[in-house]
């Protein structure tokens, strides 16, 4: 069930924040530094601006170098094997951080940490790090830091609650002009290789009215662009005390003044519909993007993931928005080498990725996660097939995507400019509505605005322009 943080609860953080500052008031000459970093996906980076207003509150600056760091937290994601094995190395590196300042603390989170075998070895193996909490106690935190500065001893939280819904914390923004919005927590899809229901909880909503509000302060503040999170968007409201769908959200965002785009991740094709789609058509604000993981394109193969479609109702989807959205463009996910997975099975997602012709895809070789149930199924086929297979559909997408970039030349985009380029002086950076990133000449202070860019040159991932100023 889902509950939202009691007005009391929520007083009594705030309360500890205060006693926090107070501490480090006795402790510092100096207000102290924090470091935050998130791994994993933009859900768990919106986690780690809530934890950085937490610590704002608490009397924390902020700093980008560990090492001058007197409070450094990881936000952690598992994902992938890959994406755990680099947070154990990263952490073990920090022994001699707090080598050098025995007082510092060091504290882990997130996805990872949730799972009882991670804080187990983080408690066993790890003594220099001081608090291990999981994704369900994030709205204790003031507290929790309370406790590891008071007692001087090591706290661990990973025990699950009642998946709370945590409105009213502050948030420090890593940007001025992009806001990321969790409008949803958890999943309760259990794609059979996926770990995220297993440590994020059960599937919940928050309120529109807060989602509305938030947007509404941040499109007065001057921001640009809103992307709006949850594992499965399209059943956004569902369980709410008054139910709400996702398009009917995206079109009262859609009316809120201000000059800003809107994009959403991730829209799960089960439950995409023409309703969402008629909405992205219809409403100026929503990128013409939609990112739609269709994560193989075998049936067969579908079905053992769990995933509730078939690659023909996946085709009408995309065609219905081909139709109603004109120019729409579509990135996706897509795993090689399920358990069980042929190189028939690979061939059928080739063939599908050559028809629907994604702008991008994010792309992962299947990496078992404990406690899941394709790490269960045979497995017989070898890593280094696996990863022939792999190479085979980057070498695929990337003729697809220098195709795309290449149409694009000669027509305007418009590009919110985010950054300087790398690499190229006096040129900035950034995504078109449609998500290509777009390269171009231009003055830092364009950087937080909208400007149009007529195309002039394809890269492989991106495009160069000039503005049409
Ligand atoms: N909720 C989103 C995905 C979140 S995870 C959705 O349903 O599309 C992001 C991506 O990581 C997934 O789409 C999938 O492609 C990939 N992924 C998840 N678990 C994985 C695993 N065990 N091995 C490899 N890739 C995985
Ligand atoms: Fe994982 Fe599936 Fe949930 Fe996405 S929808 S987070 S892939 S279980
Ligand atoms: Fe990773 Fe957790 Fe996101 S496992 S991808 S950080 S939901």
């Amino acid at each position: 069930m889902k509950t939202e943080l009691s007005q009391a609860e929520l007083s009594l953080q705030f309360e500890y924040m205060k006693r926090v500052r107070e501490l480090l008031a006795q402790r510092y000459d100096h207000p102290p530094l924090a470091h935050v970093h998130s791994y994993g996906c933009q859900a768990n980076v919106a986690e780690g601006e809530r934890i950085q207003g937490m610590l704002a509150q608490m009397g924390y600056g902020f700093t980008d170098s560990p090492d001058d760091a007197d409070f450094i937290l990881y936000n952690t994601c598992a994902i992938r094997k890959g994406a755990e094995d680099r947070v154990f190395g990263n952490v073990g590196a920090l022994q001699h951080n707090k080598r050098r300042r025995p007082d510092m603390i060091i504290a882990l989170c997130g996805c990872m940490t949730q799972q009882e075998q991670v804080a187990a070895r983080m408690k066993r193996s790890y003594p220099h790090v001081d608090l291990v909490f999981g994704t369900h106690a994030i709205h204790r935190f003031p507290q929790m830091v309370h406790e590891v500065l008071s007692s001087q001893k090591r706290v661990f939280h990973i025990e699950e609650t009642e998946n709370i819904i945590a409105e009213g914390l502050p948030i420090r923004r890593d940007g001025d002009f992009k806001a990321w919005i969790p409008i949803m927590y958890g999943c309760d899809n259990f794609c059979t290789y996926c770990i995220v229901p297993y440590v994020k909880g059960r599937e919940r909503s928050r309120r529109p009215g807060p989602i509305l509000n938030e947007v509404r302060e941040l499109a007065a503040k001057g921001y640009r662009e809103f992307t709006l999170l949850g594992q499965n968007v399209n059943s956004y409201g569902k369980g709410l005390d008054e139910p709400v769908s996702f398009a009917s959200l995206l079109r009262k965002i859609n009316e809120i003044e201000g000059d800003f785009r809107v994009r959403f991740m991730t829209s799960h094709p089960k439950d995409c519909t023409h309703e969402l789609i008629d909405a992205i058509a219809e409403c100026d604000k929503l990128c013409k993007h939609i990112h739609l993981p269709v994560q193989c394109g075998s049936d067969r193969i579908l079905k053992q993931m769990n995933r509730h479609y078939t690659l023909q109702q996946y085709r009408e989807l995309i065609d219905y928005a081909r139709k109603k959205i004109p120019g729409v463009s579509f990135t996706s996910d897509i795993i090689v080498g399920f358990p069980g997975e042929t190189y028939k099975d690979f061939c059928e997602t080739l063939a599908l990725i050559r028809e629907v012709e994604y702008d991008s895809l994010y792309t992962f070789i299947y990496s078992p996660r404990e406690g899941t149930r394709a790490a269960q199924m045979e497995d017989p086929m070898p890593g280094e097939e696996k990863s022939r297979w792999f190479q085979e559909l980057l070498e695929t997408q990337e003729q697809i995507g220098i195709r795309h970039n290449e149409a694009r030349v000669g027509k305007v985009l418009r590009v919110l400019a985010e950054g300087e380029a790398k690499n190229k002086s006096g040129w900035l950076t950034g995504h078109a509505d449609n998500s290509s990133i777009v390269n171009f000449p231009a003055d830092q202070d364009l950087i937080g605005s909208f400007v149009p860019v007529r195309i002039t040159r394809a890269l492989n991932w991106a495009v160069e322009g000039e503005p049409v100023l």
